[in-house]
């Protein structure tokens, strides 16, 4: 099995996040319950594969909170989500952080799958959430995964004390 390694954001990564966020999210800007965020200016980790980066996770820590904002794998069901979520997790804590959080849509049924096998429980619905969004990035799309209208936030959370 290759190994992964993960390290922090560097300046030299700037141009790589934002094509992944133009090829991933449509834009370098990623809108999250009505904020807009840049991915390329944030904290966040990018994980390697044989010198090759296969991943990105971009957080911001509030008090003692930690959201991720943008998650993405480049070589999925490897296990550089798991990595990248749990580099940022420690990060987290040696930050003072006690609490995970993250947004996701109603059709992201990997993403959900993905998250609640590792440790997040479903902590809010925000029916229709998406359609405020939709007024500051035009360019989220209708549909999404499966064909499932894109159309409610659901936010995960996790304690990171446990
Ligand atoms: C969600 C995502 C980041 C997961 O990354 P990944 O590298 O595939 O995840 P991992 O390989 O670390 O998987 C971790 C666990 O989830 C499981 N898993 C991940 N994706 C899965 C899938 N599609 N089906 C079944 N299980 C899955 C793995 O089997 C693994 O389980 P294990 O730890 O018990 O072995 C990836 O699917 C992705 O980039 N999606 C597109 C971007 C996205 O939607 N991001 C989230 C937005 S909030």
């Amino acid at each position: 099995m290759s190994t992964i390694s993960i390290r922090n954001i560097s300046p030299k990564d700037k141009t790589w996040v934002k094509t992944l966020m133009l090829e991933s999210w449509g834009s370098e800007k990623v809108v999250v319950c009505g904020r807009i965020f840049e991915p390329a200016t944030l904290a966040g980790m990018i994980a390697e594969m044989h010198h090759e980066r296969c991943g990105l996770a971009t957080y911001v820590i509030s008090d003692t909170t930690c959201e991720i904002i943008t998650l993405n794998s480049l070589q999925r069901g490897l296990g550089v989500g798991r990595a990248l979520l749990d580099a940022v997790a420690q990060n987290a804590k040696e930050q003072g952080c006690n609490l995970f959080t993250l947004f996701t849509t109603n059709d992201n049924i990997d993403a959900l799958r993905f998250y609640q096998k590792y440790g997040f429980h479903l902590a809010k619905l925000i029916p229709n959430g998406i359609q405020a969004d939709r007024k500051l990035k035009p360019e989220i799309p209708r549909q999404g995964e499966n064909g499932i209208p894109i159309r409610d936030y659901l936010e995960l959370r996790m304690d990171l004390d446990t």
